[in-house]
This record gives C-alpha cells, sequence and structure tokens, in this order.
C-alpha cells in the first residue's frame, strides 16, 4: 500500500484507539489481517494497562502514540489491510487498499440466534444467545448454548426482574453512571445479567455493588467479573446491617433475600438515600413469629393461614414504612407463581416527601398486631 492509503488509514484507526480507550470494560481486541495476493498475516492487538501487540510471533508492548507506526510501517509491506476492532455488542471494520479506505460499523448483538427464545415462549429482554459468554460463566447455559434444564426458571425470574428495571429506569431519569448495589447478592446472577442489559443493551454506564456477608460467593463474583473483564462491578463481604455504601446508590435491588434479610437490603436503601429500591422479597419468619389479632382468631388458629396472612403482613408492613420515609411504593406480582411461589416485587421510588398518614398507619398496625417489624428495627440498629 501506499503512503496516502496508509496516512488515510490511520485517521480511522486513531478514532479505534479512543474508542478502545473509552470502552475499556467493553473492548475484546483489533485484529489486522495484512494482504498479499492470497496470503493472510494476521495481527492482533490486546489492551489491559498496555497496548500488546501479537504479530508474527512475537508480543511487544506498544503506547497509543506509537503503535500506530508499526502498524503503518506494516501496511506500506502488503497489497491491503482489513482492521477488526471488536467489543462486546459491536464490531468497526476498516478495510483499507490504494483503491479505497472505508470503514463499516456493525452492531453484532443483532446476530441473535431466535432458538433461545423458543425454549420457553417468551422473549427475553436479554437473549440467551446475546449473552452467551456470560451466561456460560455464570453457568445459565449448556455447551450447546442452551439454558440448563435446572436454570431456566432461575434464568426466567431474573430477565423478568431486569424487565420491570425499565419502569423504575424512567423514574428516576437518565443518569450518567448508574450505581446499583445488589444487597444479599449471593453469586449475583441478577447483577451480572443486570450489568449486561444496561451496558452492552442499552449502552448505559454502570457501576455494580454486590454485598453478601459469605465469602464464598463472594469470591465466586469476584471470579466471574475478572474472568469477563467487568471492571466496573465490584463485590463485598459484609452483613447488610454493617455496610454502608461510600456512594449514593441509584437503586438497591434485592432478590430473594432470606427473611429478614429483605428488611435489612431495605434499611440499607432507606439508610444510603437510594433513588429506588427494588426487592423480592424470600421467606417471611419475624411477623409470623411475633403477631397476634384477636379478630381474626379464628383464622390464625390454622397454622397454615396465619403462615399465609404473615407473608402479606410482612410485605404490607415495609411497604407502608417505606411510604412513611418518602418513597412511592408499588406491588406486584412480577412472574408467575409457577416459576416461584416467591414472586412479589416492591418497587419503590424515593420522592423525599414523608408521609406522615403512613407514619400513622405504621405505627397503627404495630399496636394492633403488636409486632417490632424488622425494618424498623435495622434502622434503629437494633437487630
Ligand atoms: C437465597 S440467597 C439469594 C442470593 C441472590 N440474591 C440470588 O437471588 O441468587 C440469600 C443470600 O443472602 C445472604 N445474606 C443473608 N443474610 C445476610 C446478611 N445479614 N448480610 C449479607 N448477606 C446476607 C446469604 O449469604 C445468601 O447469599
Amino acid at each position: 500500500m501506499n503512503k496516502k492509503t496508509v496516512s488515510k488509514t490511520s485517521l480511522f484507526f486513531s478514532g479505534l484507539l479512543s474508542r478502545m480507550e473509552e470502552n475499556k470494560d467493553f473492548f475484546t481486541d483489533i485484529t489486522i489481517n495484512f494482504k498479499s495476493g492470497t496470503k493472510i498475516f494476521p495481527a492482533k492487538i490486546l489492551y489491559s494497562n498496555e497496548i500488546t501487540l501479537d504479530y508474527q510471533a512475537v508480543k511487544a508492548e506498544y503506547t497509543k502514540d506509537n503503535i500506530w507506526d508499526k502498524i503503518a510501517e506494516e501496511m506500506l509491506k502488503y497489497d491491503e489491510a482489513q482492521i477488526i476492532y471488536n467489543e462486546r455488542g459491536a464490531r468497526i471494520v476498516i478495510d483499507a487498499n490504494d483503491k479505497k479506505v472505508g470503514m463499516r460499523h456493525e452492531d453484532t448483538l443483532n446476530e441473535v440466534d431466535k432458538t433461545s427464545v423458543v425454549q420457553t415462549g417468551r422473549e427475553y429482554v436479554v437473549n440467551p444467545s446475546l449473552a452467551k459468554e456470560l451466561l456460560t460463566e455464570i453457568g445459565i447455559l449448556a455447551k450447546n448454548g442452551k439454558i440448563k434444564n435446572d436454570k431456566i426458571r432461575k434464568y426466567n425470574q431474573i430477565d423478568y426482574f431486569v424487565e420491570l428495571m425499565q419502569g423504575v429506569l424512567k423514574e428516576i431519569g437518565d443518569r450518567d453512571e448508574y450505581v446499583i448495589l445488589d444487597a444479599a447478592c449471593g453469586k449475583s446472577y441478577l447483577s451480572f445479567v443486570m450489568n449486561f442489559y444496561l451496558r452492552e443493551i442499552l449502552k448505559k454506564k454502570c457501576r455494580f455493588i454486590g454485598v453478601d456477608y459469605s465469602e464464598t460467593v463472594i469470591n465466586a463474583s469476584r471470579k466471574i467479573a475478572k474472568n469477563l473483564n467487568y471492571n466496573n462491578m465490584e463485590f463485598i463481604k459484609a452483613d447488610l446491617t454493617e455496610y454502608t455504601p461510600s456512594v449514593r446508590p441509584d437503586i438497591v435491588i434485592s432478590l430473594h433475600a432470606c427473611d429478614t434479610a429483605t428488611d435489612m437490603a431495605l434499611a440499607l436503601g432507606i439508610r444510603s438515600k437510594s433513588r429506588a429500591i427494588v426487592s423480592v422479597p424470600c421467606c417471611h419468619k419475624d411477623i409470623l413469629k411475633q403477631y397476634s389479632y384477636k379478630p381474626f382468631e379464628a383464622i390464625t388458629r390454622h397454622g397454615i393461614l396465619k403462615a399465609r396472612l404473615a407473608d402479606t403482613l410482612t410485605d404490607g408492613l415495609r411497604t407502608t414504612y417505606l411510604e412513611s420515609v418518602g418513597y412511592k411504593v408499588s406491588m406486584i406480582e412480577y412472574i408467575s407463581p409457577l416459576e416461584t411461589p416467591k414472586n412479589i416485587m416492591i418497587r419503590a421510588v424515593y420522592t423525599g416527601k414523608i408521609n406522615e398518614k403512613s407514619k400513622e398507619e405504621f405505627e397503627n398496625l404495630k399496636k394492633i398486631l403488636n409486632v417490632k417489624p424488622a425494618i424498623e428495627r435495622f434502622m434503629k440498629g437494633d437487630r
């Protein structure tokens, strides 16, 4: 190729380098195929702290300022070059020869294998075929690219959760970077899928903080994030009652945090002034152990009915408390009970207006039921 071709290509290439730096977390590699006749001589550029060029069996380090000199030097020796910039969800291809230098963008998120849609009959928000690498890493997808049978329910729950975040995102409004705190994150499947949705589908900047007191799940989550090069995700081993984030979260999420761990998650959201809190509770034991209500004795003497009523009372008290401290709350059955009976979602968006009526209602409910709800205990620092 002649110098004019090389110089034209350099303009496109410098754009790729800027994008690589900006989208460091999404960036995969730049592959260059130098061509002479029918022969192809491939080179690969990788980027972490340094730029590494893997070319002709030699790996050498470069900087943003000198990598182009090396590429230009090689281009002059060949007839053509194809430069393929790869990041998750996108590909940019530069074709250069002495007749023409052209660049095209390809959205690889559209390269969807629709078979996974057929698996459950519902079109996923995060179609598994888009997120193959992620879902394989977290053990949702089998080697054949299908959702493992024993993971279909879990994935459905996560995907529905993510779908319902759309309304919450709208309510809290556009942010430069969304900070999401996953309280009682476990192995953080929900966070990983939500991160994929925000970053790679919606193209929003986001940061995830997963908190759990189990060292095992925190280490497992860190390992997954490292393998996937998700530098925007951190995982902290801490008890929810003792943890306060250093930044105000935009959304505190929590999926199936057992019993009062849900109250801990809600209290953490309130304490840290989260703009929104989205929680799907798990089992409910706290109020069941405490409540008595004389007028309902004919019902509550049947254990199963007392337990079912306790579930409703627990979530009702949580909602009333959230409202009293300035959240607008909606409760929905977020997924079919056939997928999981633990299918109530509490969605709370901060309004900043203390609600005196809800405050009074909360106090009245406590009195007539003779209970001290966990959410309030955790807000006061009592266990
Ligand atoms: C049923 S798992 C749910 C995990 C995850 N959210 C999911 O849906 O897969 C409940 C998690 O809550 C965590 N947990 C319970 N109490 C906690 C506390 N006080 N502080 C931090 N984590 C807690 C447990 O370690 C466990 O990982």
